[in-house]
């Protein structure tokens, strides 16, 4: 029967035997999975494993410094941080479509996994250690596996950044420690590991960041827009002790849409914010919640107010299936 330290044991010997004495890299996104799967590696193999956060400007606000700091303080892991910001705009820029979309993300992701590798080389062959790093953690779970057609018999819905979006030319091989796991199971070995609750607590977020968020091509300004839009939402259903109930809220720039308005005293012609507050035990299958009216108006008139642009919030009221939890 299922019990946290029986498969963080089981993992640990898997891969102790998988890595021997090679070195490791584990990208961290800000989410749940990543920092679970490379606290795992970092208990079984210790500084044998370098971690590399990818600020690739698609990232919420203050999750850069969560990782920095919190995550770090908690585990002791060694850290790398790199500013790809302009490397991933460049790559995405004038990109809509979503499954194109997926694939540059986890194309640039493993670019820039190869080079933090090749720079972690270069430092080791300085100090004449072992060198090579030839493994990457990933933070894949099994509900990614199965929708990205990884499972028998299932169709391709999305190409997750960590499964079906990495490229062919890759070369690391990968460590995939909760491959067979469930988000809340997740979760639990998270915090049996000792991971602060802000990390082990936080709603799910897709590795593509806020570039799956963005219904249209991804550019600075629109990131701006969203992030701040987050943000505020965020805020206000914390405020309201709803981060129990949602299982997670995606907030959704429609950038190829525009609606009239009028703000101040003037028409504006902005672009809508869709509210996606989801209720699932595993996110294959998910309810809209039924937000208080109270916190939706909250949330509606900090973000037409506060974020410049948006002059429509609107509330997606659909279930999954048939509508994913994310947009794209
Ligand atoms: P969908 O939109 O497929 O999302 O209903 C199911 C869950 O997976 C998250 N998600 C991802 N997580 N890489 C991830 O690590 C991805 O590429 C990805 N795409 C979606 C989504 O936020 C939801 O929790």
């Amino acid at each position: 029967d299922w019990n946290s330290s029986n498969v963080i044991d089981e993992q640990v010997a898997r891969i102790q035997a998988q890595v021997g004495s090679n070195r490791v890299i584990a990208g961290l996104s800000g989410g749940v999975d990543s920092a679970v799967a490379a606290a795992i590696v970092h208990k079984a193999v210790g500084d044998q494993l370098t971690c590399v956060f990818v600020d690739h400007g698609l990232l919420r606000a203050d999750e850069r410094k969560q990782v920095e700091e919190d995550y770090v303080a908690s585990t002791g892991v060694r850290l790398i941080t790199i500013d790809a910001e302009q490397q991933f705009l460049d790559a995405l820029a004038g990109v809509s479509d979503p499954e194109q979309k997926r694939k540059i993300i986890g194309r640039e992701f493993i670019r820039t996994f190869e080079a933090a590798a090749e720079a972690l080389v270069l430092e080791a062959q300085a100090s004449d250690s072992d060198a090579e790093v030839k493994f990457l953690v990933q933070g894949t779970l099994y509900p990614d596996v199965v929708e990205s057609g990884g499972g028998a018999g299932t169709a391709n819905i999305k190409s997750h950044h960590n499964v079906g979006g990495l490229p062919e030319d890759m070369t690391f091989e990968l460590v995939e420690p909760l491959r067979a796991l469930f988000k809340d199971e997740v979760r639990a070995v998270g915090r049996e590991l000792g991971l602060p609750e802000v990390i082990v607590g936080r709603q799910p977020f897709p590795g593509p960041g806020l570039g799956i968020r963005i219904v249209g091509s991804v550019d600075k300004q629109r990131l701006e827009l969203l992030r701040a839009a987050d943000k505020i939402a965020r805020e206000e259903l914390t405020a309201a002790g709803l981060d129990g109930e949602i299982w997670q809220c995606p907030v959704v720039l429609l950038a190829d849409v525009r609606s009239v308005g009028v703000q101040g005293d003037g028409r504006t012609y902005g672009h809508p914010i869709v509210l996606r507050p989801v209720s699932s035990e595993d996110a294959m299958t998910a309810d809209w919640t039924r937000l208080p009216y109270d916190v939706l108006a909250k949330i509606s008139n900090r973000i037409t107010n506060e974020v410049p642009d948006v002059n429509r919030v609107v509330l997606d009221v659909t279930s999954k299936p048939p509508g994913t939890i994310e947009w794209e």
